[in-house]
């Protein structure tokens, strides 16, 4: 990752470390479980932007356990959906291994996830004021939401790009935008601070999922730890997609004839690679990227509306690197 991040690996192994201690107390399965998860990586993105926005407005060194336990139960709510999310998906590897469902099943997949997502919502009570716990809650159900609009649009090519930007927004920016608020609002930061660092979390929200949704297409195996072009399979439409099938070409109508044939029985692995070639020769990733950068820019030009006076050192050093973070989600490969 970045390289003005090392300072924060510290906070991170404290967040992994909590994680462990909570389930250090329960049933074999569920310890392993979440150890699994936890080893194979993962880009812990959530708590850190948790971390550096309460960062960013100075939190006391006394209030530190707080907040690396709730940047915990932000990471266990995160396994959660992820673990619950390859089933929804019919995904076998998460973070480059097998994931839950491939390994324990559906049934101890549901159950985990469960588990995990239960947990969170305990820690959040137990270090959260009750408008976090109000504001978890919410983003939550809504994420829930996003990921049911996006299951019961499967192979519907009438979708719009707008529904699409509407699912995206349930089921990915709103986490990142509570993040961001969360992060602010333990370290005491004021109303029109905290909208700000929700403003940015929404928009790098946004572009974050478009870049997982470009890397779905055109990215590798190795870098993102799971399987390619699992959008297409499933019949889910992601924005490069959207743009092959609103121009009027031949390569649309194309598009769409192969689509309409994997209804049925999932399009072919043959038809697959001819999908995808499609959409990346016809501009799709480079339009997605555009709207990414779109975001991304709107992030960063939230940032600019904070009044932070008498920022030291590490505050706006934690300040830039949320800029940085900003630029850097739009050229990740992992
Ligand atoms: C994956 O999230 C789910 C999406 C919202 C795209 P991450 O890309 O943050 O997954 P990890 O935590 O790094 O594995
Ligand atoms: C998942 O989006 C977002 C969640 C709410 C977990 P994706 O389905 O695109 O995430 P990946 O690609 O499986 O990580
Ligand atoms: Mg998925
Ligand atoms: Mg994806």
């Amino acid at each position: 990752m970045l390289k003005s991040l090392i300072p924060y690996q510290d906070y991170l192994q404290k967040v992994d470390d909590k994680i462990k201690e909570w389930t250090d107390c329960s049933t074999k399965t569920t310890k392993i479980a979440t150890q699994h998860l936890l080893q194979a990586g993962g880009k812990r993105i959530r708590p850190l932007l948790l971390i550096l926005s309460a960062k960013s407005f100075g939190f006391q060194q006394k209030e530190q356990d707080k907040i690396i336990s709730i940047a915990a139960a932000v990471e266990m709510l995160h396994m959660a959906t992820l673990t619950h999310d390859d089933i929804v998906d019919d995904t076998e590897e998460r973070r480059g291994q097998k994931s839950i469902k491939e390994k324990w099943g559906e049934g101890g997949a549901v159950l985990i996830g469960d588990y995990m997502f239960v947990r969170a919502f305990n820690k959040f009570v137990e270090h959260g004021s009750k408008t976090l716990v109000k504001e978890a809650s919410s983003m939550t159900y809504k994420m829930c939401d996003g990921e049911l609009e996006q299951l019961f649009s499967e192979d519907d090519f009438d979708m719009t790009e707008d529904d699409y930007y509407d699912i995206i927004h349930k089921k990915t920016a709103l986490f990142f935008k509570f993040c961001c608020q969360a992060g602010a609002m333990v370290a005491g930061a004021d109303k029109k601070s905290i909208k700000i660092m929700g403003d940015y979390g929404l928009n790098i929200g946004m572009a974050f999922q478009i870049r997982d949704d470009m890397l779905d297409l055109a990215g590798k195996k190795e870098n993102t730890g799971k399987p390619l072009v699992s959008d297409l399979k499933e019949g889910i439409i992601t924005l490069p997609l959207f743009y092959l099938l609103k121009q009027e070409t031949h390569a649309a109508s194309k598009a769409k004839e192969l689509l309409e044939k994997g209804k049925e029985n999932k399009p072919t692995r043959e038809n697959l690679n001819i999908l995808q070639s499609l959409i990346i020769e016809h501009g799709g990733i480079s339009y997605a990227q555009k709207q990414a950068e779109n975001f991304a820019r709107s992030a960063i030009l939230a940032l600019e509306g904070l009044e932070i006076t008498n920022a030291g050192q590490e505050k706006s050093n934690a300040l830039s690197i949320l800029r940085e973070i900003a630029e850097y989600i739009i050229e990740r490969e992992q």
